[in-house]
């Protein structure tokens, strides 16, 4: 949540800055400020809503300078407000910030004790008085860093600029994410690697409880306490034109028909189908664990739970491994019975959600061998966890999630099969037989992405509704919570997932004829039970849009409408399914004309708890 961004060199700073924020527009879009240096002094402009405001004042007010900060906010300490939106001033100094400083309330009251003025509700604004404060005292820019982040208790990602020492950027982490890019004569600071992809792929991952010093000759890298610290760039693979729209109106819509290479490129190199094997090479060390681990817990949030959920059933009918499933804010303060015998496996997109992050380091705190399923490289759960796998969709840009999603699915697939494998539960013919069935996936992907008309047809048929319900059964039901998330984030909507089967425990009384209920109706052991269900609804005047990939002349009587889905392996159709779901989604939201890539009140990547 925040998205900040940091500039030294040799180009103009504000610009530069601004491009940064639209790529980090995703994590918050609440207000957006610059700062940067001009004439030897730091100035500022702020606006609050979106950055399209900025730019207007930066061009009635521009801001000339080769050194800047930028931030986009997420509020959390104080409403969205022009005095609230950062950069935040204090005598010489100026701070952005991502996350939360939790004892701010102490440390505002000791900085008023000391004669200090506070313009702002934030959080934030401690951290430039208590910074300022050390500089006054007579301690260097750096050294009054240090000594601020010490008393810091919290989450932060900070970059701080100084009127004492204008070539140098400040910046510190814990619990949320900073990379620091390395160009020649330049060197840039912000929370994602997308904002950098124009100028570097040259970066440095900032760990917990580590401070750099970031000029435009390079970088240097110490703990709060001064005490230097070695680290290696690494080269980022990922290609700046993937976070660009590339002619689609949508990145949402981009990222959805992105799916099939997404899915094939979290295969590739990892299915062996000589052999009939799935290589996870990532895994390789730790095999022995994998192979006498008696139990799993998945932990996420949000629509990775969702991936969750589809994954437990994989991971018992293909591993034969007991599987549980916890949202990462319930399982960090609910009493779990954990052992060397268990295995926490995290699911996430940015691998900062803070909630996820908390329950891995809580399983590993207990004994847990501790695994990661992670889209962004070396991201803070993917280095906390013992092992990783991560999902090759490419950078998601979109607020709501999609090729996460279905690449979530598609690694928990291949651990699956990978640990029935290993673990002599599945046989090498079953084996070779699931593998086959994912490796065809991607074309039927493709070829449901081309019912995108219809699927468009019908979202403006149904899209003036005021409540939508989802049901699905077994592997499917996860998939009805999914859809109906989509729906939520997207049109703000107001949908229910729910299991088929329960839903005349409740549910049923919200249906009349107004109501669409979406159900998912793939011919899989339970179509039986799912059809009558349907029946159910259709007594009560419900208008069924059904998905299957068994459409029947039964069924045309009881649907108003039928999306066919491609016929595969049933492990396999939770992923189909969502397509066809998020193209719905898609287009009602498009017909309510809300805002798509940045729904109101959402961020991408939640870094507070
Ligand atoms: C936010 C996003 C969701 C995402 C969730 C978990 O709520 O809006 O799309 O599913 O966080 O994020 P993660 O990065 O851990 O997958």
């Amino acid at each position: 949540m925040c998205g900040i961004m940091g500039y030294v060199g040799h180009r103009e700073a504000a610009p530069l800055l601004f491009q940064g924020l639209k790529r980090l527009e995703y994590r918050g879009y609440d207000s957006a400020g610059i700062a940067s240096f001009t004439n030897g002094h730091i100035a500022i402009r702020r606006t609050v809503g979106k950055l399209a405001n900025l730019d207007q004042l930066l061009q009635a007010e521009p801001l000339p300078g080769s050194v800047g900060i930028g931030h986009t906010r997420w509020a959390t300490h104080g409403p969205p407000s022009e005095e609230n939106a950062h950069p935040h001033r204090a005598g010489d100094v100026v701070v952005i910030h991502n996350g939360i400083i939790e004892n701010y309330l102490e440390l505002r009251h000791e900085l008023m004790d000391k004669g200090r003025t506070f313009s702002s509700e934030t959080d934030t604004e401690v951290i430039a008085h208590l910074i300022d404060q050390y500089l006054q005292e007579g301690r260097s820019f750096a050294e009054a860093t240090q000594a601020a982040l010490r008393h810091l208790s919290g989450s932060f990602a900070l970059v701080a600029l100084s009127e004492r020492d204008p070539g140098t950027l400040l910046t510190a982490k814990n619990a949320t994410p900073i990379v620091i890019g390395l160009g020649e004569e330049e060197s840039f600071v912000a929370s994602d690697i997308p904002a950098l992809l124009d100028y570097t792929r040259r970066v440095l991952f900032l760990d917990d409880g580590e401070m750099a010093e970031v000029s435009r000759r390079g970088v240097s890298i110490s703990d709060f306490s001064g005490r230097p610290i070695e680290r290696e760039p690494r080269h980022i693979t990922w290609d700046p034109i993937t976070a660009q729209k590339s002619g689609y109106k949508h990145f949402l819509l981009k990222e959805i028909h992105e799916q099939p290479q997404a899915i094939i490129d979290t295969m590739r190199s990892r299915i062996l189908e000589e052999s009939g094997e799935i290589a996870l090479g990532e895994l390789t060390d730790r095999l022995p664990v994998l192979d006498t681990v008696k139990r799993a817990t998945l932990v996420a949030c949000g629509t990775a739970w969702h991936a969750c959920l589809v994954g437990k059933f994989l991971l018992e009918e293909l591993a034969g491994l007991p599987t549980e499933v916890d949202y990462g804010s319930e399982f960090r303060y609910r009493p779990t019975r954990l052992d060397t015998d268990s295995l926490v496996l995290a699911v996430s997109q940015s691998g900062e959600t803070a909630d996820t992050l908390a329950a891995l380091a809580g399983g590993r705190d207990k004994g847990a061998s501790t695994l990661a399923i992670c889209n962004v490289v070396d991201s803070s759960i993917a280095r906390k966890s013992d092992m990783v796998v991560y999902t090759h969709a490419g950078p998601e840009i979109s607020v709501a999630s999609t090729k996460a999603f279905t690449t979530q699915l598609t690694a928990l697939y291949l651990l699956a099969v990978h640990l029935g494998q290993r673990r002599g539960v599945l046989d090498r013919d079953h084996g070779r037989q699931l593998i086959e069935d994912i490796v065809t996936l991607p074309a039927l992907v493709q070829a449901i992405l081309k019912k995108t008309k219809a699927i468009e047809k019908i979202a403006k048929k149904y899209g003036h509704a005021s409540d939508f319900l989802y049901l699905g059964r077994g592997i499917n039901y996860p998939i009805a919570l999914e859809g109906a998330l989509k729906l939520k984030e997207l049109s703000y909507i107001h949908a229910e997932g729910y299991p088929a089967g329960e839903m005349k425990h409740g549910p049923i009384a919200l249906i009349d004829e107004q109501m669409p209920v979406v159900v998912l109706l793939p011919k899989d052991p339970v179509y039986e039970k799912t059809l009558s269900n349907m029946k159910e609804v259709e007594a009560r005047g419900g208008r069924i849009i059904a998905l299957t990939d068994a459409p029947s002349p039964e069924l045309e009587e009881i649907a108003w409408e039928i999306i066919q889905v491609p016929t595969t392996n049933h492990l396999v159709m939770p992923i189909l399914l969502s397509i066809p779901l998020q193209l719905l989604a898609y287009h009602v939201a498009v017909y309510r004309g809300t805002d798509v890539d940045q729904p109101r009140n959402l961020a991408k990547s939640v870094t507070v708890e």
